[in-house]
């Protein structure tokens, strides 16, 4: 099959992407300690992988409350500021535009990663169940460990945290970043606020849809101030369990969103969809419906290959496809679709942590 819709440019925003084929964001629990900053060998990774439209960083804490995994690299520091500097520098040297996601991860956490000890925060005070968060122990020993029980964030305590985000975009763009995605999925503190279950709120931020998506949208308007609409895209996950969400009305409450960031001009909606963790296909209608929702670029990810993204784009439906594990082990994975060529298999195994094997080792063509 000829790549002729995956392989052409699109315009996201005010800038163009030379193709529509976007990396994924990825965890991989590198950055360099103490600190959470992002490094050299980090620089060295994301340049190899240049070659995607737009590479969509892993996720990223706005605030040491918002880390939920040891090693994962954060966006509030003016250290952090200046080692993603030298991450985008490389990547736009290369050739590449790169979108920073911005993360809190809410009740995926744990006391040993917070400050002082205490308790991660959430909407309400409802414990994920069977979800982890990842921790060095203090004898050392780094561990998977099922998250806390949350204290449940009071209203007054939401303006800090909108703002959090905001300051948070306004790092990324001074950092150089393309985009920033606002990170709403995968049973993270906003798609904790989303969700019917983890949200048992009785002021304005619990109970409808409209509510549920208060703090959502406030972000999205906050950093929408802050860097403006071409540079904001918000990242979904109707119909995902990770981290304990609920299937019952996750496709409603997304397509509320999706109408309300349209009617804000944001760049993009990146859908991630059930795959890697479990959870509800969606439907073809499901996914027309957000179409005919959303006016700006459509981003679909999980378990496609090249044929299938070139289907989706063709349909009308997509506007871009991002790949993640294809990405992790194949950094020239654009050239390889191009050529029709075989693709590396991922090592699970260095997913997460360590240094240059299984991260800057993969072969090229
Ligand atoms: C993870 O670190 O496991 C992780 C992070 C962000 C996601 C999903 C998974 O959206």
């Amino acid at each position: 099959m000829a790549l002729d819709k995956l392989l052409t440019p699109v315009k996201l925003g005010k800038i163009e992407l030379k193709n529509r084929v976007w990396m994924a964001p990825l965890t991989r629990s590198r950055a360099g300690q103490p600190g959470d900053v992002p490094t050299a060998l980090n620089a060295a990774y994301y340049a190899q992988r240049a070659g995607a439209g737009l590479i969509v960083s892993e996720a990223t804490q706005i605030s040491r409350q918002g880390q939920g995994y040891a090693w994962t690299p954060g966006i509030y520091t003016d250290a952090q500021e200046a080692g993603w500097k030298q991450v985008v520098d490389a990547v736009h040297a290369a050739g590449g535009k790169m979108s920073l996601q911005l993360w809190h991860v809410g009740r995926i956490s744990h006391h040993l990663l917070q400050e002082g000890g205490a308790a991660p925060v959430g909407p309400s005070a409802i414990r994920a169940a069977d979800s982890q968060s990842f921790v060095v122990l203090p004898d050392g020993t780094p561990s998977n460990e099922p998250t806390d029980v949350p204290r449940a964030l009071a209203k007054e305590e939401l303006p800090a945290l909108v703002q959090a985000y905001a300051d948070a975009a306004r790092r990324a763009v001074r950092a150089g970043f393309d985009m920033v995605e606002v990170h709403a999925a995968n049973g993270y503190l906003l798609n904790q606020f989303l969700d019917i279950r983890a949200n048992q709120r009785g002021d304005e931020y619990g109970g409808s849809i409209e509510n549920r998506a208060r703090l959502v949208l406030e972000v999205v308007d906050a950093i929408v101030a802050a860097i403006g609409a071409e540079r904001v895209g918000i990242r979904l996950s109707p119909n995902g369990v990770f981290n304990d969400m609920t299937i019952e009305g996750s496709e409603a409450t997304a397509l509320h969103l999706v109408s309300e960031v349209n009617a804000r001009r944001l760049a993009y909606v990146h859908i991630a969809e059930a795959g890697w963790s479990g959870g509800k296909a969606l439907s073809d209608k499901y996914r027309a419906q957000l179409r005919a929702t959303f006016d700006g670029a459509l981003v679909f990810c999980g378990g496609y290959d090249a044929e299938m993204a070139e289907g989706l784009i063709a349909s009308g439906i997509a506007d871009a496809v991002a790949f993640g594990r294809p990405f992790i082990a194949n950094p020239d994975l654009v050239t390889r679709f191009a050529k029709n060529a075989a693709l590396n298999e991922p090592d699970a195994a260095t997913f997460y942590g360590g240094a240059e094997k299984g991260y800057t080792d993969y072969p090229t063509l």
